[in-house]
């Protein structure tokens, strides 16, 4: 299976947060932003392996800024490792105040997909080449990233964790 560009993954999404969407400050509802990256997510892992894919899981997110009713919500991903049969999907998102032209950075995340053959079990996925300097600072993260998730959901004993180790033993 030949490797493919991270870049080949990017995933733009823009929506717009209506009264609807909003919690009683009038702010993004978390668990609708946490929708739409899943999404986006989704549709970035779909444009790496070319298969259905499902979320397996979804890293710690923190909501930094609150985004505003009538605001543009932009959600970028992209592919930043991929395993077996597991991808790990980089996310960056935005807040935009359309008629003030003001950008501000909400949040950003790491959400898990596995791809599945036609028996909906996981099947393998093209390794990922890291161009830039920040694709390839996020691919040396994720195997670490990668044996945390595992470890918090039950998959991965802690001593197996060898770079996980390393990391946290450096002086
Ligand atoms: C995700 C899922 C396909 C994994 O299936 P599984 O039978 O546990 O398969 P495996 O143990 O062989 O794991 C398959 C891959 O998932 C990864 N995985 C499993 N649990 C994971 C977790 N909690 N976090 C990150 N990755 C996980 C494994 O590391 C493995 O990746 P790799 O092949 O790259 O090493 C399965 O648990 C599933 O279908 N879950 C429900 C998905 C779903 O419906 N999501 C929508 C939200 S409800």
């Amino acid at each position: 299976m030949e490797a493919r560009n991270a870049a080949a993954s990017l995933t733009i999404m823009t929506e717009i947060v209506l009264p609807n969407d909003t919690n009683v400050f009038g702010n993004l509802m978390g668990g609708r932003l946490m929708y739409w990256m899943d999404i986006a997510a989704a549709l970035a892992s779909q444009k790496h392996c070319n298969a259905p894919v499902v979320t397996a899981s979804v890293d710690n997110i923190s909501f930094e800024n609150p985004i505003k009713l009538g605001n543009a919500v932009h959600i970028e991903a992209k592919v930043t490792r991929a395993f077996n049969t597991s991808m790990e999907i980089h996310m960056k998102v935005w807040g935009e105040d359309m008629t003030q032209q003001f950008r501000y950075q909400s949040n950003e995340a790491y959400y898990t997909f596995v791809a599945l053959d036609p028996n909906r079990k996981p099947r393998p996925v093209p390794a990922v080449i890291a161009e830039t300097e920040e694709e390839k600072k996020l691919f040396d993260g994720a195997l670490r990233r990668r044996q945390l998730r595992l470890i918090l959901g039950g998959k991965m004993k802690p001593d197996d964790a060898a770079e996980l180790k390393a990391f946290f033993m450096k002086d």
